[in-house]
């Protein structure tokens, strides 16, 4: 039997910031509405998902020590691809000289949790490394004249290099689901813009965020105080307190970049994760929940070990 273990881990973010108070000198907002109400002060913008993609896989790789000819199967979670056919992966594949499989998935913000799990069952039929990575350029799909979308998303990306190791690995429960009879809430057609019932994405979000929590918790056998840190899906600052405060997890416990980064959807619970681990967050032993929901509805939590 074989599960997984991170050995790796990188980011990458495009160098234009874009401030609350640069937004206001076009939509009729302000910097004091935007981080009262969603906790985003700043977000990037700029550069290809590939592009994002390539830079943050590659600093992973060169965090685990290893060639891009190492890695089995690249997943790429991303909403945002270079075009629709082909996927962005085999973009990212032939730039990082990976010689395995190469596949995009698309779960919306939940994409990234969805790939570590199915990194797991990869790894529990012969993989031996598996290249994660969550990389979006959602400003190419926003509505910069909207302010209520405009305000909310950035570009970016995050991964891991995820390696077999022998026993349970480090994946101890997780929960996946999805429900499709609440597109219409949140959604991006063909050529289009993101389109969203904030209030009532926000509701939703709160909801299965933390019955998605409690039961991959639960197949972990592991309850709330068990968790060293919360690794949430970063879409607004108040959906995270409000989903801490019900499974009674203080909010000092949870990893936050929304305030520099905005929503950066499969990027953002990555990045979040990066930050924690690079700024003395996460030590050896430590127990993280990472959880996430996004359009679909979709939704994935997953409690994680770590081993490095
Ligand atoms: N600046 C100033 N005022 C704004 C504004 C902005 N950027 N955006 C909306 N408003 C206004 C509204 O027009 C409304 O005015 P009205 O009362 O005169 O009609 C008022 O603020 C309240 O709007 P409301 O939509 O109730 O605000 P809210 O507190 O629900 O915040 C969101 C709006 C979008 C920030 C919030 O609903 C949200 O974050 N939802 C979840 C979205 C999400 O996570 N999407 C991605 C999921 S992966």
């Amino acid at each position: 039997m074989s599960g997984l273990r991170v050995t790796g881990w990188g980011t990458a973010l495009p160098d234009r910031v874009v401030t609350n108070a640069e937004l206001a000198e076009t939509l009729d907002t302000s910097d004091e509405w935007i981080v009262e109400r969603t906790g985003i002060s700043e977000r990037r913008v700029g550069g290809t998902t590939s592009e994002l993609a390539i830079a943050a896989g590659r600093a992973a790789l060169a965090k685990a020590g290893l060639e891009g000819s190492d890695i089995d199967v690249l997943l790429l979670a991303t909403t945002t691809g270079d075009r629709i056919v082909p996927a962005t992966a085999p973009t990212v594949q032939d730039a990082l000289g990976i010689t395995g499989g190469a596949v995009d998935l698309n779960a919306a913000c939940s994409g990234f949790v969805y790939g570590l799990v199915m990194a797991n069952g990869l790894l529990a039929t012969g993989a031996r490394r598996i290249l994660l990575i969550g990389a979006e350029t959602l400003s190419k799909i926003t509505d910069w004249s909207d302010r209520s979308n405009a305000i909310l998303f950035g570009d970016g990306a995050g991964a891991l290099v995820i390696e077999a190791t022998d026993g349970e690995g480090d994946l101890l429960g997780w929960d996946l689901g999805s429900d499709g009879s609440v597109t219409h809430i949140l959604k991006c057609e063909h050529q289009g813009t993101i389109e969203m019932d904030g209030k009532e994405v926000f509701r939703r979000a709160v909801r299965v965020m933390v019955d998605s929590s409690r039961a991959s918790l639960a197949k972990a056998g592991l309850d709330v105080g068990d968790i060293d840190l919360i690794v949430p899906h970063q879409a607004n600052l108040r959906i995270i307190h409000s989903a801490c405060q019900k499974l009674g997890i203080e909010p000092e416990r949870a990893s936050i970049v929304i305030d520099r980064y905005g929503n950066t959807s499969s990027a953002s619970i990555p990045l979040a994760l990066v930050d924690a681990i690079d700024s003395g967050r996460v030590t050896s032993g430590d127990t993280l929940l990472l959880t996430g929901f996004g359009a679909g509805m979709t939704w994935a939590s997953a409690v994680l070990r770590w081993s490095r």
